[in-house]
């Protein structure tokens, strides 16, 4: 597969060079591989047999691009929240290999876990009960540096607290209130600014502004966007909102019941999806324009999401799809780029019949 999605090498025509330009460079930080995560089913009280199994990431592969942000979107429950779970070694990996900076590191424990954690942070959805109400923000921001004391020696640790706070747009003097002396949009900037206190290389953030109010949903943005630039930051950014999704992204992959489905640029991913699943995801976008909502063409999926412990073998979108053919229940498809696609829409993608909507094969 091509985690970064194919480039068009050679290119000559305006529109070729700007659709390279728009394809991230640089070495991954972290190379995901066939990435599983099941949950076990078990039934029994006292003597506990396993069942079954949740199948929450079930072979996930991506590499996450040095100072890009790769979107992560999908319906609830196909395992987002696992796959950022496991990446920060919060949830050990059933299988599959992590590296960050070509180290293997889903199955490390102990100090060596300890060091690379520093690395990789996460921010979280919801920044009311993501912070402790007794503790103060100074308390909140600061205590990473009771694990990594090495980032702040003691004498400095106020100072190093105060600094974060003006970085995510705070006032420094806020150092000794509690969470709930201030806003939603406040405390996910606090939330950020516990992010940044071991200065690490790659933030995971789980839908951060899903739980604001849009009008602060944008500030937060901006703030990520403007500490990605100044940190050199990479992020992974998982979100439901497709529109907040293109606006922040380099890349996004599209996840359905513990699979990517697809993966590319926003360019490719918006512009010209090749998965039945990412046309319909997208079909569903609001459109502010009642003219062109007129005429869109929206994709109604019928029936519900399958279960993660049971999926539909073959492709397990195939019990949804309005495309699928005898194939789709026989042959797993993979993420991967078809021959017959061209141009623009030369990207992974996990679909036996990839095609873009106007280019249905
Ligand atoms: N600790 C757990 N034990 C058992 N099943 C779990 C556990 N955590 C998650 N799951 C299941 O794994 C699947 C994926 O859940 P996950 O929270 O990763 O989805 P998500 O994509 O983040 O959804 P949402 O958009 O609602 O946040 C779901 O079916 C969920 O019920
Ligand atoms: S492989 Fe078949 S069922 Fe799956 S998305 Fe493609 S056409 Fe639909
Ligand atoms: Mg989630």
């Amino acid at each position: 597969m091509t985690a970064n999605g194919a480039t068009p090498l050679g290119a000559t025509t305006p529109e070729e060079v700007a659709f390279a330009q728009d394809v991230p460079r640089g070495e991954p930080i972290l190379e995901v591989r066939d990435l599983l995560k099941h949950f076990p089913l078990t039934k029994g009280v006292l003597f506990k047999k396993q069942v079954g199994a949740v199948k929450a990431v079930d072979g996930v592969s991506f590499d996450l691009m040095q100072g890009e942000t790769l979107g992560i979107v999908g319906e609830s429950g196909c395992g987002k929240s696992t796959l950022a779970k496991v990446l920060m070694n919060l949830e050990p990996a059933t299988a599959g290999s992590v590296k960050y900076k070509g180290e293997e590191i889903s199955h490390l424990s102990g100090a060596a876990l300890k060091a690379v954690r520093r690395n990789i942070q996460m921010v979280f959805q919801d920044p009311y009960t993501s912070l402790n109400p007794r503790m103060t923000v100074g308390d909140i921001i600061g205590e990473p540096f009771e694990i990594h004391p090495e980032v702040a020696p003691k004498g400095d640790r106020r100072k190093a607290v105060q600094d974060l706070l003006d970085v995510v747009g705070l006032n420094p003097e806020y150092i000794n209130r509690y969470p709930h002396q201030f806003s939603g949009g406040q405390r996910q900037r606090i939330g950020i600014a516990r992010g940044l206190a071991l200065k690490p290389e790659v933030i995971i953030c789980d839908e951060p502004v899903s739980a604001l109010d849009v009008s602060v949903q944008a500030q937060v943005i901006n703030l990520l966007e403007q500490l990605q630039g100044e940190f050199n930051l990479s992020y992974m950014f998982i979100a439901h909102d497709l529109s907040i999704v293109r606006h922040i992204s380099d890349r996004v992959g599209v996840m359905y019941l513990g699979r990517m489905v697809e993966i590319g640029t926003d360019l490719e991913i918006y512009d010209h999806a090749t998965h039945p699943y990412t046309q319909a995801l997208l079909s569903a976008v609001p459109v502010p324009d009642p003219a062109a909502r007129e005429h869109r063409d929206r994709i109604v999926l019928t029936g519900d999401v399958p279960s993660p412990a049971n999926p539909p073998s073959g492709c397990r979108f195939r019990t949804r799809c309005w495309k699928a053919q005898e194939k789709c229940a026989r042959e797993d498809p993979a993420l991967t780029v078809r021959d017959w696609l061209e141009g623009r829409a030369r990207h992974d993608s996990a679909c036996h019949f990839a095609g873009e909507r106007d280019n249905l094969i």
